[in-house]
């Protein structure tokens, strides 16, 4: 019914010569996965992937998105902007912009809307930080990060895919369990059905943080994990790809 979906997150890496090789090692090896595929690539980087993606079954998108439509905000990138360069994704409120750039929730929620008006589909990240963790807090963090996205989105609940990624696991190399993982996406999928039963039915949760070739299959095989949000691993095209034939 979910549809698996493995998107990269290929943060503030990469160079011309380096994306065109990663493009046609993940373009070549893409045929014929039974997942969804997609990479988020830098903002200048776009057109590159347009053309190296182009009627190959991965797609692309972007990794921000402003919240305004168009006008006088210097170096933001406007989601009609994203449009133009046939993105399909946008990821909303990774933990590096919410702790780097002072992002609030309420702000990933307007971009979340931002998004969904331009026809992109907005990979919301949530996840707790080891301290919020360690005082049993992730789901009452998590829950806060979620509550404006869901309020925001209303009806389009089901149009929206969301990434929960524990903070002390990115880039770290320490994965949550698959038993851990799992727990939070039943409750995070029990909090949107709270507000819309089917859209969480459908709804595509994905777990990000040091996500590999050798732990996908397994944090795959839960129930309530519908893919992965991969940095570090999807900078290579067969570790990207192995994680995309585990799923
Ligand atoms: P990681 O990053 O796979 O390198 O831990 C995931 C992310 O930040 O999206």
């Amino acid at each position: 019914m979910r549809q698996t979906l493995i998107a990269g997150n290929w943060k503030m890496n990469g160079s011309l010569a380096a994306n065109a090789a990663l493009l046609d090692g993940i373009r070549a090896g893409a045929q014929g996965l039974a997942c969804e595929m997609a990479v988020c690539v830098p903002a200048p980087y776009l057109a590159q992937a347009e053309a190296g993606l182009q009627s190959s079954p991965v797609a692309w998108g972007a990794q921000d998105v402003s919240v305004h439509e168009s006008g006088a905000f210097t170096g933001e990138v406007a989601a009609s902007m994203l449009r133009d360069f046939a993105c399909k994704y946008v990821i909303v409120g990774h933990s590096e912009r919410r702790s780097l750039h002072a992002e609030s929730s309420e702000l990933v929620a307007q971009k979340t809307l931002r998004a969904l008006s331009a026809g992109l589909v907005p990979i919301v990240c949530v996840g707790e930080t080891l301290a919020e963790r360690e005082q049993g807090r992730t789901d009452a963090v998590v829950n806060a990060q979620l509550a404006p996205v869901i309020a925001a989105v209303g009806e389009q609940l089901a149009k929206i895919v969301i990434a929960y990624e524990p903070v002390w696991a990115i880039g770290t190399g320490k994965t949550a369990t698959p038993a851990m993982a799992q727990q939070v996406h039943e409750r995070i999928r029990a909090t949107l059905a709270q507000a819309d039963a089917a859209a969480a039915a459908t709804v595509r949760i994905l777990y990000g943080g040091s996500m590999k070739p050798d732990n996908a299959k397994e944090l795959l095989a839960m129930a309530d994990i519908d893919g992965g949000l991969i940095g570090g691993a999807a900078l290579k095209a067969v570790d990207f790809l192995a994680i995309a034939q585990a799923a």
